[in-house]
């Protein structure tokens, strides 16, 4: 089987591609249909593992969906909602980190739960105690937790509260989003992640008749209604495709076109990328990403939840910080473990340190503990071919890059990871002119 992506790098990306709907986004309103008594339609889906695997969840739950692949629509009948087999649930551990999302709308639909244990990307411990807490807090009682699948139930129903997180995290506030539409009664969340993907997740549930407000500073309430309807939404465009796709051009000297990428959402990687010595074009169609020729200039770079830089856009860029001149800082604050895939570029002759401490201002979680959480990166350095295994999805499209801009022939192995987040990206590399070929071990 033909499993490794071989590439003939050293040639700039040119030319045009597009991206649809947000992976992070649309898994999460997948999720939300089941909270409908009606129907409800997804546009602008992109075809990516992700939304096959929750697709698969959805229906092991007797919910109908056909997903017209080319047209981006997936249609979600939530009307024979039903409890599914043990074993059937088990299949899925390991799979993704959406399934826990699952517990609040099966709790309402059906008075009891049993999901998969999770998977998706090792870049940390990635633990789940603020969805299992805040669960609790609404009534619910986690019955068995095993490394095969979580059950709960909420014999009594589930009641509004009062909730705040240590840490704005997004996992958790869309499972307390999802949980309080329809509980009894008033909920509040403080220091709520607000993201632009939670956003758009509050105007799905909002179509669907749930009562939302967000203040500025963090807090969101919602009034529980006793019920919800179907919804139509367009999911808003994958910023962390986008920006991957800008980091490409910038790192291999190209000049790339992102066809449905949008400007609102990316503000702080533009202005990354414009510091760096990127150039871009905002159009109504999307953002071309353009390196215009000369040195790139190294920066110092903390990421953050929003309106900060993202922890998924920290991969990508990283390679091309590797053709910057000079020393760049990049303190990541949002995971613990997100610099694995530098290893990587290391053996393609990149100059990469990582460290204990912290190397920024912002607060952090990981300063005084053991995990490498700071990079300095400095170039610019000739990256060569090297055979490579793909760590994670972000870092694995970093991969990529780096065997884009090395001059030779690498060979790429588990490339298959990055299809769950990258829409054809093999079809996208062949349209910016890529020299890739999919070949056996
Ligand atoms: N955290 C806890 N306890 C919890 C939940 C989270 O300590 O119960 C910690 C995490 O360990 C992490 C931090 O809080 O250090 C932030 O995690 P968060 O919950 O915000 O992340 P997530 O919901 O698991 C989503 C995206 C990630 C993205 C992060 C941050 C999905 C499916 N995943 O993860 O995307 O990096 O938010 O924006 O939406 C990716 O797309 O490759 C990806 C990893």
């Amino acid at each position: 089987m033909k499993s490794v992506l071989r590439v003939n790098g050293g040639q700039p990306l040119v030319g045009e591609i597009t991206v649809r709907g947000a992976k992070n986004f649309v898994s999460k309103a997948m999720v939300a249909s089941l909270l409908g008594t009606s129907p409800s339609v997804m546009r602008n889906v992109p075809e990516i593992n992700d939304v096959q695997i929750v697709a698969g969840l959805l229906q092991l739950h007797g919910v109908a969906v056909s997903w017209d692949q080319a047209a981006g629509v997936l249609s979600m009948d939530p009307t024979n909602v039903d409890l599914a087999g043990a074993g059937e649930i088990e299949a899925h551990a390991g799979s993704s980190r959406i399934p826990i999302l699952l517990c609040g709308p099966l709790l309402h639909r059906l008075g009891e739960a049993y999901i998969p244990d999770l998977g998706g990307c090792r870049i940390g411990d990635r633990p789940i105690n603020y969805h299992l807490d805040i669960l609790r807090k609404f009534g619910a009682e986690v019955e068995k937790y095993t490394d095969r699948g979580i059950q709960l139930s909420a014999p009594n129903g589930l009641v509004g509260t009062k909730y705040e997180l240590n840490y704005p995290s997004v996992g958790a506030t869309e499972q307390l989003l999802l949980t309080a539409v329809l509980a009894e009664g008033k909920t509040e969340l403080r220091n709520a992640a607000i993201e632009p993907e939670i956003m758009d997740l509050i105007a799905v549930l909002q179509k669907m008749g749930a009562l939302i407000s967000v203040d500025t500073d963090r807090v969101i309430r919602i009034e529980g209604v006793e019920q919800l309807q179907g919804f139509n939404h367009t999911a808003l465009s994958d910023r962390i495709e986008s920006a991957s796709w800008g980091a490409a051009a910038l790192a291999t000297g190209g000049e790339v076109m992102v066809r449905g990428a949008t400007q609102p959402e990316m503000m702080t990687f533009l202005n990354t990328f414009r510091k760096v010595g990127g150039d871009f074009d905002i159009t109504d169609d999307g953002i071309r990403f353009v390196h215009p020729g000369g040195k790139l200039r190294s920066i110092v770079l903390e990421t953050d939840v929003h309106p900060g830089f993202m922890t998924d856009w920290q991969q990508p860029l990283v390679v091309a910080l590797t053709q910057a001149e000079g020393l760049s800082i990049v303190h990541e604050t949002v995971y613990e473990n997100r610099f694995g895939f530098t290893s990587a570029l290391r053996k393609m002759g990149a100059h990469i340190q990582v460290y204990r401490e912290c190397l920024g201002g912002t607060p952090c979680r990981f300063g005084q503990r053991n995990f490498y959480h700071s990079a300095a990166i400095s170039g610019p350095t000739p990256l060569t071919a090297a055979d490579i295994a793909v760590p994670d999805l972000r870092g694995g499209f970093s991969h990529l890059i780096a065997a884009l801009t090395a001059q030779g022939t690498s060979n790429v192995q588990g490339i298959k990871i990055i299809n769950r987040g990258y829409e054809n990206f093999l079809g996208k590399l062949e349209a910016l002119g890529a020299d890739v070929e999919m070949v056996e071990p």
